[in-house]
């Protein structure tokens, strides 16, 4: 068997793959589709809650100084001041006065080596001039060449809950959360009450998060509706540096524990911060679906006091710490670290996608994911649709399901359509590990065909040892 790299995997495919196996579906698609919002099937359900599983474990169940939060996706609009994401969560945004497509400013001109990171919108638009001038500026959609000005456009998704009209007035406008974290720092003083926490700690939280994201067309890369798993450290400032650097290092074991090739992951310093920031650091992985270009997967950033000192400053509640054995008082600073689930998701099958070419001929296409990851755990096959073999596979099926739902393991698939080849092939391409097959040697002598998805390598077992074994 060989790995076939001839096949050219991009963002095309595996949006294909996605649909026709039940991973991801584009949004409202008998309505015309809903751009950059996708649904995720019965298995891509099941592959991101894996995913959300493992990192929650890795947090709160695999160490003692973190605990849990599920903060509401509405908060006071207060809150969304006190960030400077009111003021300050925008792009600079250009459109084609020809096709209407748009586009974000500051990736054009850093395409022309320009960056236009942190600079006013009167510096876009004089650098854009000058490409206009020379020609350089092209639609990538329709080709034209005539563009708007640059205007910058705000990321943040505006509703009126809660407002008798329909008119959005400045004074009844709530936002639809578009980071996290911004629910942690507004529990900080109750989790560090409630539970009597003590520094350094550390509070994790997974859900939604909303951008008006301008340019989104990278599949589920970067969507309007997104759901992150955030985690923010809370410390005394003195121990930054070190903790920083162990921070680092604990979320790039998690990727490669995880099966990520270690040469697919990438470091990326920004070397631009935020006034408040002493150090950020990305993770990036190479995406062999994106022309093998390093894209950021999560961002590990030493933010400083500025989160719990903004938050005091608007609302008048103090926000600090006193420590008992230092017998000092001051606001802590935090380590955060910020991921998305739905890059995590593409990044894994990205990693796991492989076609091989088999000894008789046929291509196989093997998601190779963590067996933690896997969307079914175990798939319990009949060798075909007879009565007999039916009445045993299910009895197995059944066993195999209170082995593996009483340890919270995963699920259980039966299937008894089609050929046992089609059958097999199906599991490989949702990325099953392990398949049992029940054939008339099964009547007999009470044993079953164990298959591994990675190997195709196949054993008998006793039905009676499946529990141990499974
Ligand atoms: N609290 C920090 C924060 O939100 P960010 O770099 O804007 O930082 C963190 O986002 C992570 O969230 C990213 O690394 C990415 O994995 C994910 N993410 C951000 N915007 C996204 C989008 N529009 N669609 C999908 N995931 C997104």
């Amino acid at each position: 068997m060989t790995i076939n790299n001839n096949k050219q995997l991009n963002l095309e495919s595996i949006a294909s793959f996605c649909k026709q196996n039940a991973f991801v579906f584009p949004s409202s698609e008998i309505y015309g589709g809903f751009a950059a919002v996708y649904d995720y099937g019965h298995y891509g359900y099941l592959f991101a809650n894996n995913i959300k599983n493992a990192w929650m474990k890795s947090m709160i169940q695999d160490r003692e100084d973190i605990v849990a939060l599920d903060s509401g996706i509405f908060m006071h609009p207060i809150t969304w001041k006190a960030s400077g994401h009111v003021d300050g969560f925008n792009d600079p945004q250009i459109d084609c006065k020809t096709c209407k497509a748009r586009y974000r400013a500051d990736h054009i001109l850093e395409e022309f080596g320009v960056s236009a990171d942190k600079q006013p919108l009167e510096f876009i638009n004089a650098e854009l001039d000058k490409l206009k001038s020379e020609g350089k500026l092209k639609c990538a959609n329709c080709g034209n060449k005539d563009f708007t000005e640059a205007k910058v456009f705000s990321l943040m998704v505006k509703t009126n809950l809660g407002s008798p009209t329909d008119t959005l007035s400045e004074e009844n406008v709530v936002y639809m959360r578009p980071e996290t974290c911004g629910g942690i720092y507004l529990e900080y003083k109750n989790v560090l009450t409630s539970q009597s926490m003590k520094l350094p700690f550390g509070i994790a939280q997974i859900g939604k998060a909303f951008r008006n994201e301008i340019v989104a067309r990278q599949f589920i890369f970067r969507t309007r509706e997104f759901e992150q798993m955030e985690m923010q450290y809370f410390h005394n400032p003195k121990d930054t540096k070190e903790l920083y650097e162990d921070w680092k290092q604990v979320r790039w074991n998690w990727f490669k524990e995880y099966g990520i090739a270690e040469d697919r992951l990438h470091w990326y310093k920004h070397e631009k911060l935020a006034h408040y920031a002493s150090d950020a650091y990305d993770i990036e992985y190479k995406f062999k679906c994106m022309k093998d270009s390093f894209k950021e997967i999560e961002g590990i950033h030493a933010r400083g006091d500025w989160d719990l000192s903004q938050h005091s400053k608007f609302s008048g509640v103090k926000l600090d710490y006193f420590d008992q054995i230092t017998e000092e008082r001051f606001v802590p600073h935090i380590m955060e670290t910020s991921t998305g689930v739905a890059r995590q998701f593409l990044m894994f099958l990205d990693s796991a996608y492989t076609e091989e070419n088999l000894e008789n001929g046929e291509t196989r296409l093997v998601l190779k994911l963590d067996k933690r990851l896997a969307p079914v755990k175990v798939a319990v096959l009949p060798l075909m649709k007879k009565e007999e073999l039916s009445l045993k596979a299910k009895e197995v099926y059944k066993k195999c399901k209170e082995i593996l739902y009483n340890t919270y393991q995963g699920i259980v698939e039966y299937d008894e359509s089609g050929s046992i080849g089609k059958r097999y092939r199906r599991q490989d391409e949702i990325g099953t590990p392990v398949c049992i097959t029940i054939d008339y040697d099964t009547l007999k002598d009470g044993t079953v065909t164990v298959r591994y998805r990675d190997s195709m390598k196949q054993e008998r077992v006793s039905v009676e040892e499946i529990q141990p074994y499974l």
